[in-house]
C-alpha cells in the first residue's frame, strides 16, 4: 500500500490519471493532489471521498512511493529529481528526461524490463510515438521494420484541458457566424486541419516529429529503423489517429500480420471492409487499448514487404495516463 502524489492533477492528463487509478483499483493508502496556486483549496470528489488540491512546493513529496508529473517540462525539471530524491518513484509525461540516458523510456508491452534500471525516475513516452509503437512493436518483433512513413491526425486535447476548452467554444462561435480566435493554438482549430503546434526546426521538422523518431530509437531499442513523419492537428476532442506505411525486412502477409496484431497486449484489431469500419477517434476515446485497422499491402514496396494501416489511440489514457499507471504497477 502506497501514498500516491499526482502533479498535475486538475490538468487533462491528471483528470485521467485519476480515472484510470480508481478503474485499476490502485493499491494507495492515500492520494496527495497537486496543481499550481492557481487551483489549489479546489475541491474533487474522488475515490469515495473529498480531496483538496494542493499547491505543489518542495516538501509535497514526504513519504510518497510513486509520483506521477504531469504539469509540463519545467516544473518536472525542478520538482521531479527532488521527489526522487526523497524516496518516491516518478513516473514523468513531460518530454523532460525522456532522452536522458539514465532514464527508462517505457512502454510496458514493448519494453517493460528497461523499467527496473531506474535510478528514480522513468519517463513516459510522447503519445503519439505510445500511440504508433503499440501496432508497430508487434510486427517487428516478427519481421524487422526497416522504414515507417507516419502521418497523424491529433486531437486538440493533446496540447491540454484549455486547447481542448478552445476547439469547442470555437466551433460554438463558428456556428453563431462568429470568427474563431485562436489562443492556445496558433491558428484556428475548429473547422481546420494544421501542422502540429510545437516549434519547427532549421531542417523544416517540428519537435512532435522529431520526439516519435528519437523516443521510438529508444523504445523498441532499434536505431536503425527510418521514419519519415508528418504531425497535424485535426478538430477532434480526444484520441490520436495516424497512417502508417511500414516497409519491413521480408515479405509479410496480410494474414499474418493481422494475427500478429490481434494477438498482441493492448491492440484490438477493427478491420471490417465489408462494412466500412475501421478505427476512428470515437471510437478510441475513453478506451484502453489501441485500434487498428485498414491493414492492406503496399503495392508501392517490392517483394511484398509493404503495408499499410491505420491505427487511434486515446491519447490521455494509453498516451499518457494509463500507460504511467502500468508502469507503476510493474512495481506493486
Ligand atoms: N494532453 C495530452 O494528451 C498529453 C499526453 C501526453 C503527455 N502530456 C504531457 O503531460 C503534461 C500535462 O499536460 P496536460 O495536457 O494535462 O496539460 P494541462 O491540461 O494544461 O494541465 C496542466 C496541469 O499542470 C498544472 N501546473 C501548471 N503549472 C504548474 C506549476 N507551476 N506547478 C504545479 N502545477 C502546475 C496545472 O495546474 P493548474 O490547474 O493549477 O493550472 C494542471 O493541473 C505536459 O507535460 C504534456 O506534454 C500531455
Amino acid at each position: 500500500m502506497s501514498r500516491v502524489a499526482i502533479v498535475g492533477a486538475t490538468g487533462a492528463v491528471g483528470q485521467t490519471f485519476r480515472q484510470v487509478l480508481e478503474e485499476r483499483q490502485f493499491p494507495a493508502t492515500e492520494y496527495v493532489l497537486l496543481a499550481s496556486e492557481r487551483s489549489a483549496g479546489k475541491a474533487v470528489d474522488w475515490v469515495g471521498g473529498q480531496h483538496t488540491v494542493k499547491p505543489l512546493t518542495a516538501d509535497s513529496f514526504a513519504d510518497v512511493q510513486f509520483a506521477f508529473f504531469s504539469a509540463g517540462g519545467s516544473v518536472s525539471r525542478e520538482y521531479a529529481p527532488l521527489a526522487a530524491r526523497t524516496g518516491a518513484l516518478v513516473i514523468d509525461n513531460s518530454s523532460a528526461f525522456r532522452m536522458a540516458p539514465e532514464v527508462p523510456l517505457v512502454v510496458p508491452e514493448i519494453n517493460a524490463d528497461a523499467a527496473r534500471q531506474h535510478q528514480g525516475i522513468i519517463a513516459n513516452p510522447n503519445c503519439s510515438t505510445i500511440i504508433m509503437t503499440m501496432p508497430l512493436w508487434p510486427l517487428h518483433r516478427h519481421n524487422p521494420v526497416r522504414r515507417v512513413v507516419v502521418s497523424t491526425y491529433q486531437a486538440a486535447s493533446g496540447a491540454g484541458a484549455r486547447a481542448l476548452e478552445e476547439l469547442e467554444s470555437q466551433t460554438r462561435d463558428v456556428l453563431a457566424g462568429q470568427p474563431a480566435v485562436p489562443s492556445v493554438f496558433h491558428v484556428p482549430c475548429a473547422f481546420n486541419v494544421f501542422s502540429h503546434n510545437t516549434a519547427i526546426g532549421e531542417d523544416g521538422y517540428n519537435v512532435e516529429e522529431k520526439k516519435m523518431i528519437l523516443e521510438t530509437h529508444k523504445i523498441v531499442g532499434d536505431g536503425s529503423i527510418a521514419i519519415s513523419p508528418t504531425c497535424m492537428r485535426v478538430p477532434v476532442a480526444r484520441a490520436h489517429t495516424e497512417s502508417l506505411a511500414i516497409e519491413f525486412s521480408s515479405a509479410i502477409e496480410e494474414s499474418a500480420a493481422r494475427e500478429w496484431l490481434g494477438a498482441a497486449p493492448g491492440v484490438t484489431v477493427v478491420d471490417d471492409r465489408a462494412q466500412n469500419r475501421f478505427p476512428t477517434p470515437l471510437d478510441a476515446s475513453d478506451r484502453d487499448d489501441v485500434l487498428v485497422g485498414r491493414i492492406r499491402r503496399d503495392p508501392s514496396v517490392p517483394e511484398n514487404r509493404g503495408l499499410s494501416l491505420i491505427c487511434s489511440g486515446d491519447q490521455l489514457r494509453k498516451g499518457a495516463a494509463l500507460n504511467a499507471v502500468q508502469i507503476a504497477e510493474l512495481f506493486i
